[in-house]
């Protein structure tokens, strides 16, 4: 027995050996196979890439039936209990634990760090109060690019890491400020004896007292969720990431197309739908009925269901017991009851059972969110904050992988062959 796959090809006869390597064929094995000599040869076509592997990584690896999510061999479960999402960052971008005096060096960058240039007010001013944060989020990624016009020198590792500090540092900042503006209250500046959670309630929820105390278990329940949403392997917008960068974009314009990409309905943006859905459902009572239009395929189930996993989403479990630690703070959260009744009847129901269909990051964590006090539409942006350090530990990864190119797939033309111009006049 060999690690290799013979392949006939039926419309010659011939045989090939293509070695099986990771569980994978290499799609640039498959050219070789070809009908004549002028034939371009064998490519695979699969969209939505739903079974192709993209790229090595050694960052988070998912096993989607076991339910099972690592960030460097490290169980979810483990560093949502004992970690921080700082250390966490830390432990996405370089591969190992911070010791504590890498930990401590870390953490002071990333809070002396946090300030916007004051161009950011004025610029803020531009958007209308309801303009969406995330829509801000990007364009301020994209203006923050031409700020730090040195980011363009990605393979210089220590600009790289400058810019790396500054993406994390900043995310909380832009996303307080958007938030304010949108309120018509002051600019909150960052307070550097918070830490980075409790620095960004500082900047969302501070008014008129000396400095901003946070409530422990809303600060420890919101770093829990930035770790629980740090990274998750090659996702929609974490592909959009490596793809932008793979044309040496730099590491902002390569986020802004990231948090792009996030901010879909189908993606980060779900967590925003899972509340209005629940809105739309509006009372326990009418959920059976809702459950027959997700049959009849009127409507998703928002917040259910998952390209990898095909189990319980392990961030979902960590999330639901969280809800119950935020809800004693804050007080219950009505839409729990209709959450948890959906949740009930979709377990049960063949529709859902059939199809693997099951809670996900998104289907809990609004709650906990709209019971902290956000408003929905800063929902995404609380999914991309922490998904800058996989973003960027993602991106930096594909710089220094030497299989790495300019990402640019193939395609199958189904239109016309050639045919000679019309002028307008002859066209009738
Ligand atoms: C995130 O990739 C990641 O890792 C993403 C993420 C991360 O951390 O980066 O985990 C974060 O994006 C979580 C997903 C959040 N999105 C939602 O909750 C939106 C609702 N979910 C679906 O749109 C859907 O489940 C997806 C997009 C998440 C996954 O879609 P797939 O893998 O392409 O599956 P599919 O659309 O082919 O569905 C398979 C079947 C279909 O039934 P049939 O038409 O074949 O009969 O399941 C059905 C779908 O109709 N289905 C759903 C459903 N999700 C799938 N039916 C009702 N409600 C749903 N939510």
């Amino acid at each position: 027995m060999t690690d290799t796959l013979t392949i006939t090809d039926n419309r010659t006869g011939k045989s090939y050996e293509v070695p099986v390597t990771d569980g994978t064929v290499r799609a640039m094995d498959l050219r070789q196979i070809k009908v004549n000599e002028s034939d371009f040869g064998l490519m695979s076509y699969d969209p939505a890439y739903k079974n192709t592997a993209s790229c090595r990584s050694a960052i988070t690896y998912i096993d989607g039936d076991k339910g099972i999510l690592r960030y460097r061999g490290y169980p979810i479960e483990q560093l949502a209990e004992q970690s921080t999402y700082l250390e966490v960052a830390y432990l996405l971008l370089k591969g190992e634990l911070p010791k504590r005096a890498e930990l401590d060096a870390w953490q002071y960058e990333i809070t002396t760090h946090t300030y916007l240039h004051e161009f950011f007010k004025t610029s803020m001013e531009g958007y209308r109060y309801d303009a969406h944060p995330m829509g801000r989020l990007v364009a301020f990624l994209g203006t923050l690019s031409t700020f730090y016009t040195d980011s363009k020198e990605i393979h210089d590792p220590i600009i790289r890491e400058q810019n790396i500090v500054r993406i994390i540092a900043k995310m909380p900042t832009i996303a307080a400020w958007a938030y304010r503006h949108s309120l018509g209250r002051p600019y909150v500046y960052p307070d550097n004896d918070l830490s980075y959670s409790g620095n960004f309630l500082s900047m969302l929820f501070k008014i008129a007292e000396p400095s901003y105390q946070p409530n422990p278990v809303l600060e420890r329940a919101l770093d829990v969720l930035f770790i629980l949403h740090a990274d998750h392997e090659q996702n929609c917008s974490t592909a959009a990431a490596r793809s932008v960068g793979s044309s040496q974009a730099d590491p902002y314009v390569s986020l802004a197309a990231a948090s792009a990409a996030l901010y879909g309905p189908l993606h980060g943006g779900a967590n925003e739908q899972v509340l209005r859905m629940l809105d739309r459902i509006g009372s326990k009572a009418a959920v059976p009925d809702f459950i027959k239009r997700v049959k009849n395929r009127e409507a998703k189930l928002m917040g259910f269901g998952h390209r990898v996993y095909k189990n319980y989403d392990p961030r979902a479990r960590v999330i639901k017991k969280l809800a119950d630690q935020v809800f004693e703070v804050t007080g219950p959260n009505p839409r729990l009851d209709i959450a948890l009744e959906l949740e009930r009847i979709a377990l049960e129901d063949e529709f859902f059972v059939q199809r693997k269909l099951y809670p996900n990051v998104d289907f809990y964590s609004g709650l906990i969110y709209e019971a902290m006090g956000f408003p929905v539409e800063m929902f995404p942006v609380l999914f991309a904050i922490p998904r800058a350090s996989g973003w960027l530990a993602q991106w930096s990864e594909m710089l220094d992988d030497k299989e790495q190119k300019i990402a640019r797939p193939r395609q199958i033309y189904t239109g016309s062959g050639h045919r000679d111009y019309v002028p307008s006049y002859e066209r009738g």
